[in-house]
C-alpha cells in the first residue's frame, strides 16, 4: 500500500515538472492575467547604414544593449537607402515582431509602411533621426538628438570667435545625407546662428553624404573653386576628417588656415580636436541601446511613454578634448 502511494506520488512529481520544462520551452509563460510578462520580445531594427564612426558605434550599442536586456534583435542594415528601409520594415510586420524601431535615412515618405504597421498592431519607436509625418500616432516615441540646436550651438561658438573680426569670413558646408533630418536640422540651426552676422557668409554649400571619402572629394572641389576659405562646418566628423586630408594635400594648415566646427565627437574626430586639427566640436551622442530597449519593453507592455525624449550632450574645444579623450568609449 505504502509502495503504491510512493509510486504514484513520483509520477505525479515528474508530471508536474514535466510539464513546467515544456511551457518554459515555449517561453510565452502566461501569467494568468493575459500578459506575458517574461515573454521574449521580438525586436526589428532597420538601421540606416555604416556611413560614418558614429553609426558603427550606435549600432554597436544597439547590439549590446538587446543581448543585456534579454531582447531578441532582428537587425537591418539600409546601406542608406529608404527602399531598403521600407523594405525591412514590411518584413518584420510580416514576421509579427512585438516591437519595430528604426532610424530613417531621410524624413519624408514613410506614412504608408507606418499605417501598415499601426495596422498591424505594432508599436514603432523612432531612433536617432525623427520623418515629417505629420500624423504622430503612426509612432510611439522619438528618442534622440535635437539636431537644430547642435547646428545653433556649431555656429554660435563661431560667432563668438569671429567678434570683431574685419572682413568677410567665408564659410563652406558640407552637408549631411541630402533629405536626412540631422542634415536639414544642422543647416538651419546653424544659419539661424550666424543670420545677424553678415559678414559671416556660407559660399559654398554640398551633400558630402555623412561619408569620410565624399567629405574629401567635396572638399577638394571648394578649395578649387574658392581661393579664400576661412571655415569649414561638417555635418560630421567623419566628412571633417575626409576634408583635413584635402587641405592637407592642398598645402593648408587645418585648425589654422582654416577653423574647422563639425558635429558628433567620435574618437577619431576627439583626436583630431585634440591634435589642433579641428576647432570645436559639437556632440551628437550614438549610445541610445540601452534607452531603446526601456523604451521597447514600455510600449509592448502598452505603458505611455514621452512623445519625444532628448538626449543629453555637450560641446568640445581643443582642451576639453584632450582631458576627455582617455575615457571616450566610442
Ligand atoms: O543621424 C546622426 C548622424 O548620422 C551622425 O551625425 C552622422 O555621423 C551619422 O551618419
Amino acid at each position: 500500500m505504502r509502495t503504491r502511494r510512493t509510486a504514484r506520488t513520483i509520477v505525479a512529481v515528474v508530471a508536474a515538472v514535466l510539464l513546467t520544462g515544456s511551457a518554459a520551452a515555449c517561453g510565452n509563460s502566461d501569467t494568468g492575467d493575459g500578459s506575458a510578462a517574461d515573454a521574449t520580445i521580438t525586436l526589428g531594427f532597420s538601421q540606416v547604414g555604416a556611413e560614418s564612426g558614429w553609426r558603427t558605434a550606435n549600432t554597436t550599442s544597439i547590439k549590446e544593449a538587446a543581448a543585456a536586456a534579454g531582447i531578441e534583435l532582428k537587425f537591418d542594415d539600409a546601406q542608406q537607402k529608404q527602399e531598403n528601409q521600407i523594405k525591412a520594415i514590411r518584413n518584420f510586420i510580416q514576421q509579427k515582431v512585438d516591437v519595430i524601431a528604426f532610424s530613417p535615412v531621410v524624413e519624408s515618405g514613410w506614412d504608408t509602411v507606418l499605417k501598415e504597421a499601426k495596422d498591424a498592431g505594432i508599436p514603432v519607436i523612432l531612433t536617432d533621426r525623427s520623418v515629417d509625418s505629420a500624423d504622430k500616432s503612426l509612432y510611439k516615441t522619438f528618442l534622440g538628438s535635437d539636431f537644430v540646436k547642435e547646428g545653433r550651438l556649431a555656429g554660435e561658438w563661431l560667432v563668438e570667435q569671429t567678434k570683431g573680426a574685419s572682413g568677410p569670413v567665408n564659410i563652406v558646408e558640407l552637408q549631411g545625407t541630402t533629405g536626412s533630418a540631422p542634415a536639414n536640422d544642422r543647416k538651419e540651426g546653424f544659419a539661424q546662428a550666424i543670420a545677424a552676422n553678415p559678414n559671416l557668409k556660407i559660399v559654398a554649400s554640398q551633400s558630402g553624404d555623412f561619408k569620410r571619402a565624399d567629405g574629401k572629394q567635396v572638399m577638394e572641389q571648394f578649395l578649387k573653386a574658392n581661393p579664400k576659405i576661412d571655415v569649414l562646418f561638417a555635418h560630421n566628423d567623419d566628412m571633417g576628417l575626409g576634408a583635413l586630408e584635402a587641405i592637407t594635400a592642398a598645402g593648408k594648415v587645418p585648425g589654422k588656415d582654416i577653423t574647422i566646427i563639425t558635429i558628433d565627437a567620435v574618437k577619431d574626430g576627439m583626436q583630431a580636436l585634440a591634435d589642433g586639427k579641428f576647432n570645436f566640436i559639437a556632440e551628437c551622442s550614438p549610445l541610445l541601446g540601452p534607452q531603446l530597449m526601456d523604451l521597447a519593453k514600455k510600449v509592448h507592455a502598452g505603458e505611455e511613454v514621452p512623445a519625444r525624449i532628448e538626449t543629453e550632450e555637450t560641446t568640445f574645444t581643443q582642451e576639453q578634448a584632450k582631458q576627455a579623450l582617455p575615457n571616450r568609449k566610442y
